[in-house]
């Protein structure tokens, strides 16, 4: 399995189903796809949106795959707990599928192409996953789109050091703005990209705790010993860095970060 910037510990599992939670309704409104469609979720980890997945269709058939059994027990358990039963788990490398061709109605890949060393190999990948006229939803982050009140060169540093980690392993956290091109080179029709911002401010304590907190500033506090070992950072620099993107989250800060949300459709 390659190397996975956040790890697999438990804080980034309750993270990830945090920043689930906190963006739902920006991110899934629109996540509805016809009573008995098939969908296939490419790396569904610990089924932090597999759960929003199936909460909005819960008359599809979702077949929800991820590289890490581990990752997928905590996402079988959490479907368990919720008593979720349209979504099958299977352990499968999402560049080596092993389903039949043009099987399902629509393919789902959230948090993944930022991860992986060719993005577009992967979408390629996905594409003869969906029958003719099927539609592909791929959700990403860009890190570069992050601003905030108080602005912070020492905050913005951290920020430029969890970048750096990722594409050192073959990732790419400024994969969002992206998504339109590598979709229609991927080979998708009708490709339409859709902006999702998140602003934070005090009038939403839930955003300010869901999302500022926990999902962002946790995943940059989150690389603090790799970049320390990779000597990206001082150890007071970053302290700093990281006390500044907590300070966007208390009385009086602000905090905005765009999600892209991209569709296609295969070929009739
Ligand atoms: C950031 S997590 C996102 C999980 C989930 N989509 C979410 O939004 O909470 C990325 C996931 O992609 C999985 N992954 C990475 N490469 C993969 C591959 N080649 N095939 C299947 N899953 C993969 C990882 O194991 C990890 O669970």
């Amino acid at each position: 399995m390659r190397p996975y910037v956040h790890g697999y510990d438990n804080i980034e599992s309750g993270r990830l189903r945090d920043q689930a939670d906190t963006l739902a309704d920006l991110l899934h409104h629109d996540s509805v796809y016809p009573p008995g469609a098939h969908i296939l979720e490419a790396g569904c980890g610990v089924g932090a949106q597999t759960i929003h997945l199936a909460g909005r269709n819960p008359h599809a058939v979702i077949t929800s795959v991820d590289i890490s059994a581990d990752s997928l027990a905590q996402a079988q358990s959490a479907i368990d707990a919720r008593g979720i039963r349209n979504v099958t788990f299977q352990q499968a490398d999402l560049l080596h599928l092993p389903f039949e061709t043009q099987r399902f109605d629509h393919v789902f890949v959230c948090f993944v192409l930022e991860h992986l060393p060719d993005p577009a190999q992967a979408l390629r990948a996905l594409l003869p996953m969906l029958k003719p006229g099927g539609t592909i939803t791929a959700i990403e982050g860009d890190h570069g789109s992050a601003y905030y009140h108080p602005a912070s060169e020492a905050a913005q540093r951290c920020i430029k050091c969890l970048v750096e980690l990722q594409a050192r392993i073959g990732g790419d956290s400024l994969i969002g703005r992206q998504l339109y091109p590598l979709l229609l080179n991927a080979g998708y029709r009708q490709v339409a990209v859709s902006p999702r911002m998140v602003y934070v401010d005090d009038s939403r304590p839930d955003l300010v705790q869901g999302f500022t907190r926990n999902t962002f500033t946790a995943m940059v506090a989150g690389v603090r010993d790799q970049a320390l070992a990779a000597s990206l950072i001082d150890p007071a620099s970053w302290e700093r860095g990281i006390a500044d993107l907590r300070r966007t989250a208390d009385g009086g800060g602000t905090f905005c970060y765009t999600f892209f949300k991209g569709t296609g459709v295969a070929a009739e």
